[in-house]
């Protein structure tokens, strides 16, 4: 198991290339399934999770390769198995985003059911229910969910779950419904830039919808859809997370292809902490100008400020002037790297979904666990600020969602570097447990 030994203490500078959005790619790879004919996709970023996905695909009979400048070409070349194995899911949430489309253009399907996560429960009972207002027959059995349909029918669909709309519940129906008989019309749809952006994809293979990135899509369906060539979007995730990064180590970085108007909310409450950031021509600027402030935010569904930057900016505030509250509302319980900071001399208290975070003037290195993908981000932000050398395990998490990410922070003058799965001695802190 890699791990990464940061030392702290280097102002980033330069400029980094901001990659395609995985959380894009995902359900546009899972939409090849409802095309003939070939699809071209390009800027999909080489990560663990679209690998997961390519084998998924691979699985249920699409041909995926990459081309000599990056380009996935997508083809369906079987349609005879339409089975999800629990083996590939379970590596990958996002796996279910092949249940729409296997039931839209096969009539059926056999989809593992994906395990909860360490950010919280992780239900797709909003799934099920926008397929089975399209007609899907749908049972659990043995672990998988199992789906049959004639042609799906159009329907009005209300997709609020407790904690609102549903992001990839929201992709499972949109695809189901291009090609049902008839008209859709999804209530409370989720409206993040990545629905718009497999929205455009789906659009250019020939399907008729209105509304997406809004809370009301409509969608009338088609015969049939044909392959088409499409980009995914740049990663408004990795961009914050590197404009946190600079904000953290006091730094001057540009990231080109960041889009303000994808991070609106993450830029007001960072102008709030005195971090500035500016839009130059193709991309965001972040300049330091002095310790950062304490501020107060609330995750939210989009537009409001992104779960997936939670963790990266309580990383940021856990060195800034004064005590921040900071309350999570898409995933109560994504509180897992407070402990990990706090081992980095962070004063964070959890009350429930909200943590109190008193600023301190500066992190320590020390030995930490990364938990999942965002949590990690967090940890790495945090150690590029902290005093000496810290050592993060399980980086497996970070290569499932960010492209090159040591090389990046490295071209920005961080002193950071992976190590393969053995023991690391830290100064003054001996061996520590035997490689896992
Ligand atoms: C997507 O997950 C993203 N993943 C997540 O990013 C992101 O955190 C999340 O949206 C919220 O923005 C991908 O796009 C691959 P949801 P998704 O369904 O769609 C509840 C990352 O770090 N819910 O919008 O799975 C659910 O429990 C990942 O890149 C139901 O109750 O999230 C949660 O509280 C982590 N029933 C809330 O809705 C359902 O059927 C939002 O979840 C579905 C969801």
């Amino acid at each position: 198991m890699d791990r990464f030994v940061i030392k702290g203490g280097s102002a980033l500078s330069g400029e980094v290339l901001i990659g395609g959005a995985k959380n894009a790619s995902l359900p546009i790879l899972a939409a090849t399934v409802l095309a003939e004919g070939p699809s071209s996709i390009g800027n999909v970023p080489r990560l663990q999770d679209v690998g997961a996905l390519c084998r998924i695909l691979g699985q249920i009979g699409v041909s995926v390769s990459r081309d000599s400048v990056g380009r996935l070409t997508c083809e369906v070349i079987d349609e005879d198995c339409v089975t999800a194995p629990y083996d590939l899911v379970r590596r990958m949430r996002a796996s279910i985003c092949v249940l729409g489309p296997l039931l839209a253009k096969r009539g059926q399907a056999r989809v593992s059911l994906p395990g909860g996560g360490v950010i919280g429960p992780r239900p797709i009972d909003l799934h099920l229910k926008g397929l089975r207002a399209l007609g899907a027959r749908i049972r659990i059995e043995h672990g998988y969910v199992v789906g049959e349909a004639d042609r799906l029918r159009g329907a009005r669909v209300y997709l609020g779950g407790p904690s609102g709309p549903t992001v990839l519940g929201t992709a499972t129906v949109m695809m189901a419904a291009t090609l049902a008989e008839g008209e859709t019309v999804i209530e409370h749809a989720a409206c993040e830039p990545e629905i718009e952006n497999l929205a455009g994809f789906l659009a250019a293979m020939g399907a008729s919808i209105e509304g997406a990135g809004t809370h009301r899509i409509r969608i009338r369906g088609v015969e049939k859809l044909r392959g088409a060539r499409y980009e995914v979007m740049p990663d408004r995730i990795e961009a914050g997370t590197f404009l946190m990064a600079g904000a953290i180590t006091g730094g001057d970085v540009f990231c080109r292809g960041a889009r303000a108007d994808r991070l609106d909310a993450v830029l007001d409450r960072l102008a709030d902490a005195n971090v500035n950031v500016t839009e130059e021509p193709g991309g965001l600027r972040v300049k330091s100008c002095g310790r950062p402030r304490r501020t107060d935010l609330t995750a939210l569904p989009y537009p409001g400020f992104p779960t997936d930057l939670q963790a990266q900016m309580t990383a940021l505030l856990s060195v800034a002037e004064g005590t921040s509250v900071l309350t999570e509302r898409v995933f109560p319980d994504r509180f897992i790297h407070t402990a990990e900071l706090g081992r980095m001399g962070a004063r964070i208290a959890r009350e429930g979904d909200s943590v109190s975070i008193q600023g301190v003037r500066r992190l320590e290195g020390a030995e930490v666990m990364a938990s999942d993908l965002r949590a990690s981000a967090a940890l790495v932000i945090a150690a590029l600020a902290a005093e000496g050398e810290t050592v993060i395990r399980r980086i497996y998490h970070l290569d499932r969602g960010y492209e090159r990410f040591e090389q990046k922070l490295r071209s920005l003058g961080a002193d950071i570097r992976r190590e393969s799965g053995r023991d690391v001695a830290l100064p003054g802190l001996g061996t520590h447990a035997r490689a896992a």
